[in-house]
């Protein structure tokens, strides 16, 4: 639906408990060629703990069409009823009744996908946060959990397969279905009471694949992963991570799972990742299919990542639930941290943990210190799908992180096993959780908790001197104002350190000999002291134990004893941005030569890729420079074109500097054959970025063999690497490459997704009339979230040369993306539109043209689209 109005502001601070509870739901779907039945019978008792006694009954409903109400079996006149603006009110209800409606929906033309929709011959649900409400009337808010009997009817031939939440208990034909050709129904129940956000359904015909989970108290889990019948050899690496993350959960969080099956189904048409509904969840392929040919190894790692999150979400999310969706971190933020830990145990945890931060810095940041910043549990908003953030997902994390680092591992461990058991079949809050870290630890956390109430990035300063062998160590907090929050309070900041001797070996910090200790910077100010022996580098925030800027005046000599030496694997990677950091700042704010920057830099590049075979991923993060957006976030007015000459001539530089190393590189780390582990995938990693940088430098015979490496490739990894870098960089067969890859791949739609991302990365002007011409290829479709992802969110949040443009063009195809967009899908359109929020930043003439484009947009934008617009345009 448009409307430009101002949409209703829900504030944290008007919280009132539901007057009406639901503790039976009977859902009877039909499902028609075009329209769909579904009649809802729900058990209501008015809530005690609302001692208001309201008399009417408020429920929610969009896009539906009420055909008929009845209370405890009496057909309901008009005049006991009203409906308007998404609400429908029953008056004067008695205490204890049932109601049942029936609704007609046409999920055919939901292009929004939320409610019950069509995706490539399939029905499928999304309902969180607010999507229950397009399928029937119903209080849709997480505190009123209900147990769920669902019955899907569709016909046979078309929809063999009806899956709800839960158990399926009964099945049959339909007597009218006889003649038509064959209707048929499928009854599940769910046993435990889930908030109607989790409710989901599927109707199709899927490919399936079985195995089983024994859980440790002996029940047999059936697993069924269901994908389009072409995509059912891309679910093997998803089983395999399903049965891990369920092995993991027993064993680090003794948490078992609840239900006799386990059900995931992939979706083409999705708005995010994927979605944790009980027993049943719903994935955007990209998310869960994977094999080698058609997969990079970077989606095989986020496969196993998300598989794992969705199911840990069974526990942190659906046996404890949310009040409100302010207390949206409760689940979300406790949830990242959970798998970013299951990742780290499964793969390399130095790797993952630099991964992650990486994430965190270079864009929850940029978020957190831009017209978009919010708390981690936020006081208001108008759509709450625009709270899908990453300060709610990775700054919640790392806020259960600073918990788990406060009370360690132990009693962090018991504090979890007391939520889960105290607050199990609950709604609860952010309160709640940090409760029982207090009651186990006997911690008092009161100023910890303002991690959850202040918005913005601090800010912390360290300082320090070395005088008659005692080091002290000053550090200062700061954080700026956020919109709607100028004054801001000091922190509780866990800040974890060693300190290295000029050798580069960490010093004891005191009489047991410990090298590494964690302060605790509770004040505005604080200084803590070492007896030393000698003046130490700093090794500070060790693990990047608080989601804080840390500034602190590193020596050049300092930055290169802990890129070479230190055991953090998150110091060393920090040392390597911010070497990068400031040889890109001499160039662009000096202008200095790209050269003379990289042979001040070499000694220690060198010192990296001579330890390279160590660890070849982790030699790889440390080798790759900051991106252009992050480059351009440490420069004011922001200029996306000097940062790009400035990024390219020094890649350029260390490609011919070390084009010896780079060649070395990209033959010994060519393997004969494909293999998927770690040890693999850390080699291809690091040998496509030495290409990468061969390509930039032009290297001799270079075009020739990326050619050749993109026909022979052995998997998707090398195949979409050889093309991206002859793409990027112009080099010769780049266009006919380009051809036969559309050509070869014009069928498995999350393949054509990285072509045109590959297209959209291209750094310069020249691509956004690209751009605008690949909007109009046949296999681009507004109404495939992930196409729109691939090629305009990669121009507008990966590429800043092309989308900012000097002579406007790119702000204007992003304007005409959003509004063609918001017509189709808001929550799409929403997200794409925060690709805007450095406006303010931008070099002016540049503002002037986005914001000109903008305002165009919101007029007649969705509610959605127009909150995010508002709080950029100011
Ligand atoms: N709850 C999902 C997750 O993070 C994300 C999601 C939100 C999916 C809203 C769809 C809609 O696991
Ligand atoms: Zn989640």
């Amino acid at each position: 639906m448009r409307d430009g109005s101002p949409a209703n502001v829900t504030r944290l601070a008007d919280y009132l408990p539901p007057a009406y509870l639901v503790p039976r739901t009977h859902l009877d779907v039909d499902i028609r060629d075009g329209h769909t039945l579904v009649t809802a019978t729900l058990t209501l008792e008015r809530n005690p703990a609302r001692d208001d006694r309201p008399e009417d009954l408020v429920l929610d409903g969009e896009h539906l069409e009420l055909l008929s109400l009845s209370l405890d079996g009496a057909s309901l006149p008009a005049s006991r009823y009203r409906e308007a603006d998404g609400r429908l009110t029953v008056f004067a209800v008695p205490e204890c009744f049932e109601l049942t409606s029936v609704v007609r929906i046409e999920p055919e033309k939901n292009t929004a996908l939320e409610g019950l929709y069509r995706s490539n011959g399939m029905y499928c649900t999304q309902c969180e946060a607010e999507g229950f409400r397009r399928i029937t009337w119903f209080p849709d808010r997480p505190d009123v959990l209900s147990r769920f009997t669902t019955t899907v009817r569709a016909d046979r031939e078309h929809y063999p397969l009806l899956l709800s939440n839960g158990n399926p208990v009964a099945s049959g034909e339909e007597p009218e279905g006889k003649e038509e050709g064959g209707r048929h129904w499928v009854t599940w129940e769910d046993p435990f009471p889930k908030p109607c956000y989790l409710f989901a359904l599927v109707a199709g015909d899927l490919a399936c694949l079985k195995d089983t989970f024994t859980t440790t108290s002996g029940r047999e889990v059936a697993l069924h992963l269901y994908a389009e019948h072409r995509d059912l050899d891309k679910l093997d690496h998803a089983m395999v991570s399903l049965k891990k993350a369920m092995a993991w959960d027993e064993r680090v969080y003794g948490r078992e799972y609840d239900l006799d099956i386990f059900q995931i189904v992939a979706v083409s048409h999705f708005n995010m990742g994927a979605m944790e509904n009980k027993g049943l969840n719903i994935f955007n392929t990209a998310c869960v299919l994977a094999h080698p040919a058609t997969t990079t190894d970077a989606a095989f790692e986020r496969v196993e990542s998300v598989v794992a999150h969705e199911y840990f979400h069974n526990w942190s999310g659906n046996r404890v639930t949310c009040r409100d969706w302010f207390q949206l971190s409760l689940k979300e933020g406790f949830t990242v941290f959970r798998d970013q830990e299951f990742s780290s145990d499964m793969n390399s945890r130095a790797v993952v943990r630099v991964e992650n931060v990486n994430f965190l810095v270079n864009h929850q940041f940029p978020e957190d210190q831009g017209p978009l910043a919010h708390p981690v549990r936020p006081a208001q908003y108008q759509k709450i799908d625009n709270f899908y953030t990453l300060t709610v997902y990775e700054k919640g994390a790392e806020v259960v992180r600073m918990q788990h680092e406060l009370l360690g591992a132990r009693d962090f461990r018991r504090a979890t096993d007391l939520y889960f058991e105290r607050f199990d079949g609950q709604a609860v809050t952010c309160d709640d959780f940090v409760a029982c870290m207090e009651e186990v630890s006997g911690r008092d956390l009161s100023g910890f908790k303002r991690w959850y109430s202040q918005a913005g990035t601090p800010i912390v300063s360290a300082e320090d001197r070395y005088v008659d062998g005692l080091y002290s160590l000053t550090l200062s907090q700061h954080t700026p104002p956020t919109p709607g929050q100028a004054d801001k309070q000091p922190l509780m900041i866990p800040v974890k350190l060693a300190l290295l001797d000029p050798q580069g070996k960490p010093l004891a910090l005191n009489d047991q000999g410990d090298t590494e200790t964690v302060v605790i910077l509770e004040r505005a100010t604080q200084t803590f002291s070492f007896p030393l022996p000698v003046k130490p580098t700093p090794s500070l925030l060790r693990g990047f134990s608080a989601p804080v800027i840390l500034r602190y005046d590193f020596d050049e000599t300092q930055l290169q004893t802990l890129l070479a030496h230190d055991s953090d694997g998150f110091c060393r990677w920090d040392a390597a941005q911010r070497l990068y950091f400031s040889a890109l700042a001499r160039i662009i704010e000096q202008g200095e030569s790209a050269e003379q920057q990289l042979e001040r830099l070499r000694p220690a590049l060198e010192g990296v890729i001579r330890r390279a075979a160590e660890d070849p991923a982790q030699a790889a993060l440390l080798l790759t420079l900051p991106t252009e957006t992050a480059i351009g976030d440490r420069h004011s007015p922001l200029d996306p074109a000097r940062v790009h000459r400035a990024a390219h001539a020094f890649k350029v530089a260390l490609g011919r500097a070390l084009g010896e190393d780079w060649r070395r590189l990209a033959e010994s780390l060519r393997e004969p054959e494909y293999r998927a582990d770690g040890d693999a995938m850390g080699k291809r990693r690091l040998r496509m970025l030495a290409l990468a940088y061969l390509g930039l430098a032009e290297a001799d015979g270079i075009a020739d063999y990326l050619q050749r490496t993109f026909r022979d490739a052995a998997c998707m990894t090398e195949e979409i690497g050889a093309l991206g870098i002859l793409v990027s960089n112009g080099l010769d067969g780049a266009e006919t490459a380009l051809e036969q890859f559309a050509e070869r791949w014009r069928d498995e739609a999350l393949v054509m997704d990285q072509w045109f991302a590959v297209q959209a990365a291209v750094p310069g002007p020249a691509t956004v009339a690209r751009a605008k011409a690949l909007m109009s290829h046949p296999a681009f479709e507004w109404t495939l979230p992930n196409r729109v992802r691939a090629l305009i969110g990669t121009l507008v949040n990966g590429n800043p040369s092309a989308f900012h443009a000097e002579d406007g063009s790119g702000h204007r195809l992003f304007a005409e993306a959003l509004k063609t967009l918001d017509a189709i899908n808001p929550q799409i359109a929403a997200r794409l539109g925060n690709g805007a929020a450095r406006l303010d930043r931008l070099r002016e003439d540049l503002s002037t043209s986005l914001r000109t484009a903008l305002s165009e947009v919101r007029e007649g934008a969705s509610a959605n689209l127009a909150e995010v617009l508002d709080r950029i345009l100011g």
